[in-house]
């Protein structure tokens, strides 16, 4: 239920304006007002052959993040979703915000490639079910159908 909305709404902020900047920050605002327990949401984009952060909801951030360095990059380098469930367990962990506790990382492909991931991180442990992974998952999916990266 709460992903349907959420996801309704996305297809509206991405219909109206496809264009990453404008959809990407209200896509970020989108999911920091509707899931609890979240103290950063947000894009991380592949530039030069590294992570360079988009935009975004939550304290400022690192910049840049190389591939394979973090959840991001690790994310990146793996192609896949990463869920991490307690960050403190997790080796190379980047801790941008003291505050997060646990954090999930879904690729976003264009045109076959890796072009971004969305991060977002929570002050609570496992605060990521497969439910909210599934529901992320298609909302990555709905940003690759309908972005303009341009
Ligand atoms: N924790 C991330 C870095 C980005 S911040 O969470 C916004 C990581 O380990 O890649």
């Amino acid at each position: 239920m709460l992903y349907a909305s959420m996801l309704e709404q996305a297809k509206g902020i991405l219909e109206e304006e496809p264009w990453y900047v404008p959809a990407l920050s209200n896509l970020s605002s989108l999911i920091m007002n509707t899931l609890s327990d979240l103290n950063w949401a947000g894009f991380y984009l592949m530039k030069n052959g590294r992570l360079t952060v988009g935009p975004f909801q939550g304290k400022p951030a690192c910049i840049h993040i190389a591939p394979g360095k973090g959840v991001c990059g690790t994310a990146a380098v793996r192609d896949e979703t990463v869920v991490v469930p307690d960050v403190h367990q997790f080796a190379g962990h980047i801790a941008c915000d003291g505050a997060s506790e646990s954090e999930i990382v879904i690729p976003i492909h264009a045109d076959g490639q890796l072009k971004a991931v969305l991060d977002i991180d929570s002050p609570v442990k496992n605060r990521f079910s497969p439910e909210d992974r599934a529901g992320l998952e298609r909302l990555a999916g709905l940003i690759e159908e309908k972005v303009n990266w341009a």
